[in-house]
């Protein structure tokens, strides 16, 4: 069976296609910094503990490991801290990626997946979005998933012996519905999460950034998807990849959207809790629809989504919640 090193194995996306490919008989290794993720997050193979900085360690991988693809997850992903402090999420995800695809191309690695975001869009002109609208992201954090794509495009052009596919991901939410894994960050800055904390009494209070878009309740409306959903695209584009196909790029989403009132009252019918929600001012930056056009990833690599359902998406998210504060004090 196929080896795959994963950057970023131990955090919140990449440990759950870490999970996906051990059930499925892939061989895994997790290179991760573990500056945001867990090792009891790596449910497969071993961890190497190294920052991608690091290109001694990064190249003794390669020459061991011998993989067959990289899944390349590490990143940082907070954009308010990248309107911040840009050079950080410069160096981390664009830098360090390069320090990754020069390791690829030492050891002759051909093909590359990247987790690649909706963000690159900036604020779309149409909605649903496809893949072929300009990228105009709007904040460095976009900026940087941008520029990598840019260099997978030019490094794939120049030769033959490299392919990729950039996965765009749209709003993922909710965790491993047998409970195991699921988002434990530091910080909680997504409308679920959050939502969630405030239910539990860890937060005091749901602010709702802006009511007065031109969406039907004033809201903004995201394409919230299920993370093993993302497992499952990184799953059949390795496949599509390892068969011989094309580099190619692919929204990951539902198709439809809920806004962030739809989801708030959601987020109450789950956990059967009430809690205090505030109308806030409009955070700056945030697009008022963001919902993909997902009909090339369900034509080209027969994507099949199996959770797209918000309450069960809340629900796994939920069940998670409950137990992370156990889990972190392993
Ligand atoms: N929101 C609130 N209150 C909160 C948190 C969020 O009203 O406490 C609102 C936001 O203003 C936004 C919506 O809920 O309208 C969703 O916000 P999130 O922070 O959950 O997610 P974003 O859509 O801002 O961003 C996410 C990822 C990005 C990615 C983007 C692409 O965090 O990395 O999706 O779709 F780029």
């Amino acid at each position: 069976m196929a080896k795959i090193l994963v950057t970023g194995g131990a955090g919140y996306i990449g440990s759950h296609v870490v999970k996906l490919l051990g059930e499925n008989g892939y061989e895994v290794l997790t290179y991760d910094n573990l500056s945001t993720g867990h090792k009891w997050a790596v449910l497969y193979g071993d961890l190497i503990k190294a920052d991608l900085a690091d290109k001694e360690t990064l190249r003794k991988v390669f020459k061991e490991f011998k993989p067959d693809a990289v899944m390349h997850f590490a990143a940082s992903i907070v954009v308010p801290e990248s309107v911040k402090n840009p050079l950080k999420y410069y160096r981390n995800n664009v830098v360090n990626t390069i320090n990754l695809l020069e390791a690829m191309e030492e050891f002759g690695v051909k093909n590359f997946i990247f987790s690649s975001s909706a963000a690159v869009y900036g604020i779309p002109e149409k909605i649903p979005i496809s893949e072929n609208a300009p990228l105009n992201p709007i904040n460095p954090y976009g900026e940087t998933k941008a520029t990598v794509e840019r260099i997978l495009r030019d490094l794939a052009n120049s030769r033959d012996n490299f392919r990729y596919v950039s996965l765009r991901y749209f709003n993922v939410a909710g965790a491993d519905p047998e409970g195991k894994i699921g988002f434990a960050y530091p910080e909680a800055t997504h409308l679920i999460i959050r939502a969630l904390k405030v239910a539990k009494g860890e937060i005091e209070k749901l602010e709702i950034y802006g009511t007065d878009y031109p969406t039907p309740d004033g809201t903004c409306i995201r394409d919230y998807i299920h993370v093993m959903d993302i497992a499952e695209a990184h799953l059949i584009a390795l496949e599509y990849l390892l068969d011989g196909g094309e580099s190619d790029v692919f929204n990951c989403g539902y198709g439809h959207g809920f806004s962030v009132k739809e989801v708030v009252e959601t987020v109450k019918k789950v956990t059967g809790r009430k809690f205090k929600v505030i109308e806030a001012e409009r955070r700056p930056g945030d697009p008022p629809f963001l919902v993909a056009d997902n009909s090339k990833i369900k034509e080209k690599l027969q994507w099949k989504p199996k959770y797209d359902d918000l309450e069960f998406i809340i629900k796994t998210a939920w069940d998670w919640e409950n137990k992370l504060k156990k889990k972190l004090l392993d």
